[in-house]
């Protein structure tokens, strides 16, 4: 079994890009420019805007950090928005999820110009995305294609089991896994609430990709011998023995299954941390206006 280590990948690829930034400045090009979004002060939200912000520094990007009141308007944040999709200075942005209930996410996400939604959530992109068209791929999804090519994992031809069906994981993984690229080429079985006989599918699995955000979700009894285990999953889950009294719990039970496979994620240090790489690598692409005719 071979752990596949994001946090090292991850750690690898913000240098590949910083070194690419300061190559670009030194060049007289500009410093690509991430803007974050964050209504209200939800806990999760907080720290992965702080994340963000961090790693942006890491790669030599400019950040700018644009706080609202729990209580803007609908009509104040999408005004707001405009703004951002006129400032020149700003290459990219994202809205940080979940917003509050009086606001429609749909009609914020599209209000943002695609060309600058490195999220990748604007129908534009999921359209383009999921015809293989350039687009912005959301972050964790491109951050396992990225793992998957950088561990050399063999992926043409073979059986990949979504467990999750959202927006944001499970449909675009699957549309990438399907594709006629590499990593890619794979048949792909999409399983999600209203599937009967999950076990029995996730054993005929080459890779198993488990995104339904359901603690401990996949056991051995369900992963053949020689799978590759991807585990999306990152839930707080209340423990008494850690510090901050949550313990973050990924979809795989990890110690039970890992024995099986021959490569699997960890949870942390698997997928997350390759989630805000993918991020900033749009976000450089995003700088570089490469992606669309501008
Ligand atoms: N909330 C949870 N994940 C994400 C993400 O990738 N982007 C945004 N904007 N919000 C999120």
């Amino acid at each position: 079994m071979q752990l596949i280590d994001g946090k090292a990948i991850s750690a690898q690829i913000k240098l590949e890009i910083a070194q690419e930034v300061e190559n670009i400045v030194a060049a007289g090009g500009k410093r690509p420019h991430l803007a974050a979004v964050l209504v209200g002060h939800d806990g999760g939200s907080e720290s992965y805007v702080a994340h963000k912000v961090k790693a942006c520094e890491q790669c030599g990007f400019k950040s700018s950090l644009i706080r609202f009141d729990e209580d803007i308007t609908e009509e104040e944040l999408i005004a707001q928005i405009e703004r951002l999709n006129n400032d020149d200075d700003v290459d990219g942005f994202i809205v940080q999820l979940p917003l509050p209930r009086h606001i429609k996410e749909q009609r914020v996400i599209e209000s943002i110009d695609y060309r600058k939604d490195v999220d990748g959530f604007h129908p534009i992109n999921v359209g383009r995305l999921s015809i293989g068209l350039p687009c912005f791929v959301s972050a964790t999804p491109a951050g396992i294609m990225e793992l998957l090519a950088r561990y050399n994992i063999d992926t043409r031809g073979k059986h990949c089991v979504v467990l999750g069906r959202s927006n944001i994981v499970g449909k675009p993984i699957a549309s990438l896994m399907m594709q006629k690229t590499n990593p890619g080429n794979a048949t792909v079985t999409v399983c999600h609430s209203a599937t009967p006989n999950i076990k029995e599918i996730c054993r005929t699995a080459d890779i198993i990709i488990a995104a339904m955000g359901s603690p401990g979700f996949v056991t051995a009894d369900m992963v053949k011998q020689g799978a590759v285990v991807i585990d999306v999953g990152t839930t707080r889950v209340p423990n008494a023995e850690s510090k901050n009294g949550w313990k973050l719990t990924g979809d795989v039970c990890f110690d039970e299954v890992a024995p099986l496979c021959s490569y699997i994620t960890p949870v942390p240090g698997g997928v997350g941390p390759m989630t805000i790489v993918s991020l900033m690598r749009n976000t450089l692409l995003a700088g570089k206006k490469v992606i669309f005719d501008y």
